[in-house]
């Protein structure tokens, strides 16, 4: 394998990640690849501290502001020790959710308006982008279906369906600005129906 690929992975909770990038890594593996996985909010010290921060319970709560800014502090950090060493090690860089994650989250789900987030993306990676976005699709009942019965909920998972209903309509709306990067999944489907789904974008994307 040549040149370093950046691939991200996004949904709303219970969509499947974790199989997803399973999936992905081997295939990358596959093709002679030595893929480094890694995730947001965390990926490095700082960041999985401030992923604690961000994901525990608060009785005084966060204000979305202040959320959306620890979510980039920790993805700077993230970008600096981890993603951008690798990429330049010619390592292809599978990450566990990026800045579409905040766009949705944030900039829909918390109502800070998508140009809003994405401005921040811009001041801080405005020379690096995803080469390839899985979105991982599917009803938010069916995605809280899966996810129930996981550990306690933690901040984000404690959320309202209504909420996770404006997280899905932001990740539809970057799908539609931006087609050639992000590639929707339908995630309803059986296992084997999503990793067919997913190889067959990864072979389109990148094989032969
Ligand atoms: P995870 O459950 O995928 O590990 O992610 C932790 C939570 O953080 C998840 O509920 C989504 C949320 N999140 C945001 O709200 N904005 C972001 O930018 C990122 C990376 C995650």
């Amino acid at each position: 394998m040549g040149d370093g690929r950046f691939i991200t992975v996004e949904g709303i909770e219970g969509a499947g990640k974790t199989t997803a990038i399973d999936i992905i890594r081997d295939w990358v593996k596959g093709q002679g690849g030595d893929p480094r996985l890694t995730r947001e909010p965390g990926g490095t010290a700082l960041g999985e501290e401030l992923r604690d921060v961000l994901l525990r319970h608060r009785e005084d709560g966060m204000s979305a502001e202040a959320e959306v800014l620890l979510m980039f502090a920790a993805r700077a950090e993230h970008l600096d020790r981890v993603i951008r060493p690798a990429l330049a090690a010619g390592r292809w860089v599978i990450c566990d959710r990026f800045t579409d994650a905040s766009i949705a989250y944030q900039g829909m789900g918390r109502r800070l308006g998508i140009d809003r987030v994405r401005s921040l993306g811009q001041w801080t990676h405005p020379d690096l982008a995803p080469d390839l976005t899985l979105w991982l699709d599917l009803p938010v009942t069916l995605g809280l279906e899966r996810a129930a019965g996981r550990s306690r909920p933690d901040r984000f998972e404690s959320e309202q369906s209504r909420f996770f209903e404006a997280v899905r309509h932001g990740y539809a709306t970057i799908a539609e600005q931006e087609p050639a990067r992000v590639q929707r999944i339908d995630a309803s489907g059986t296992p084997a129906q999503v990793r067919d789904g997913i190889t067959a974008v990864l072979e389109a994307r990148f094989g032969g």
